[in-house]
């Protein structure tokens, strides 16, 4: 445990993206102190309890998950007690000590068929076994303790773990070409930059003020698709003096999955922003950064200046 006197801010979740986003670079004001899954286990209720009841927090960060979409459809037990049965034990315990709570969640609550950015107010909808989990999830929290803060979020990449950014720049290695979905539409979001919202969001629930309740998006700016998203990942990371593969749309009937992806996962963030003072970075440049970070480019930049 730290002892910079900050007021603390209690993370599930510390080794996955968000988590690691969130260590690395601590929200101004505050300390993170990330148990890791084998001291505090959302499908534990006792090791939940203990550790909200270890001190007065300044807020609970729920960033942990089952989030494996496909996997999700064979272990629906073990997506369910991370995803629902484990928000809503955390919320009790939150709400008994009149902790905030910020419980992290998806696009996957929706079924992707609107033809607009989804809003908080749109009907959740979900097609899988994740989905349903992370719904479920987001009305326990909802019901459970009135001092919540539901943050939607998509697409997530990050310079950790596994993500489709990851994957591209691993691909660009060993393939001279590559087949990418043109039929889905969304945010891609750092990370890093869900971890800056994450401050926003507590810097304000630490405020005497009347506090903000209830589901909020955030994703990154503008809109594209797995192909859009892919074609700048490599651009930038040509930069680098990386081979980019060649690139072919393909529609996602060409890519079965086990689970059927929504076509539409954008999110107006509006709302977020409005309320916690913080507009999301358009997602070009956040994608860019985190490109220069695993080619080395920022560095080597650094270097010549
Ligand atoms: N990834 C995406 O594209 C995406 C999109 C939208 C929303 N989200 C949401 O964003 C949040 C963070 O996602 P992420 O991408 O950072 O996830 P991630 O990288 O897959 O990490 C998941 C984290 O949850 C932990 N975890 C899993 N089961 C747990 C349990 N029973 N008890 C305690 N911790 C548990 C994992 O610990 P271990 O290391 O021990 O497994 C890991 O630290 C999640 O709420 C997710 O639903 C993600």
């Amino acid at each position: 445990m730290s002892g910079s006197g900050l007021p603390a801010l209690l993370l599930t979740g510390g080794s996955g993206q968000v988590g690691l986003a969130l260590r690395e670079a601590p929200p101004a004001g505050f300390q993170v102190v990330a148990p890791p899954r084998t001291e505090l286990d959302l499908a534990d209720a006792g090791s939940v309890r203990r550790w909200v009841g270890d001190r007065p927090w300044a807020a609970v960060v729920n960033a942990g998950a089952w989030t494996a979409v496909d996997a999700a459809e064979t272990h629906a037990a073990e997506a369910w007690a991370a995803n629902a049965h484990g928000p809503a034990i955390l919320a009790r315990a939150t709400a008994e000590r009149g902790l905030p709570l910020v419980q992290i969640s998806t696009d996957y609550v929706f079924d992707g068929g609107l033809d607009r950015p989804y809003r908080e107010d749109d009907p959740v909808g979900p097609v899988s076994v994740y989905g349903a989990s992370k719904a479920a999830g987001e009305m326990a929290v909802a019901a459970l303790n009135p001092r919540h803060v539901i943050l939607r979020t998509a697409w997530v990449y990050s310079p950790w773990g596994a993500n489709f950014l990851r994957t591209m720049l691993r691909l660009a290695e060993t393939r001279d070409a590559l087949s990418v979905i043109d039929d889905q539409a969304g945010c891609p979001t750092s990370a890093l930059d869900i971890a800056a919202a994450i401050g926003a969001v507590c810097r304000r629930l630490a405020d005497p003020a009347p506090q903000p309740a209830g589901i909020f998006h955030f994703a990154g700016a503008g809109e594209t698709t797995w192909y859009g998203f892919a074609a700048r990942i490599f651009e930038r990371a040509a930069q680098a003096g990386v081979r980019a593969p060649a690139l072919t749309p393909i529609p996602s009937a060409d890519w079965p999955t086990p689970v059927r992806r929504p076509a539409n996962s954008r999110l107006d963030t509006t709302h977020f922003t409005r309320t916690f003072g913080l507009s999301p970075r358009p997602w070009t440049e956040a994608t860019d950064e985190v490109v220069d970070r695993l080619t080395g480019a920022g560095e080597r930049q650094g270097g010549r200046a």
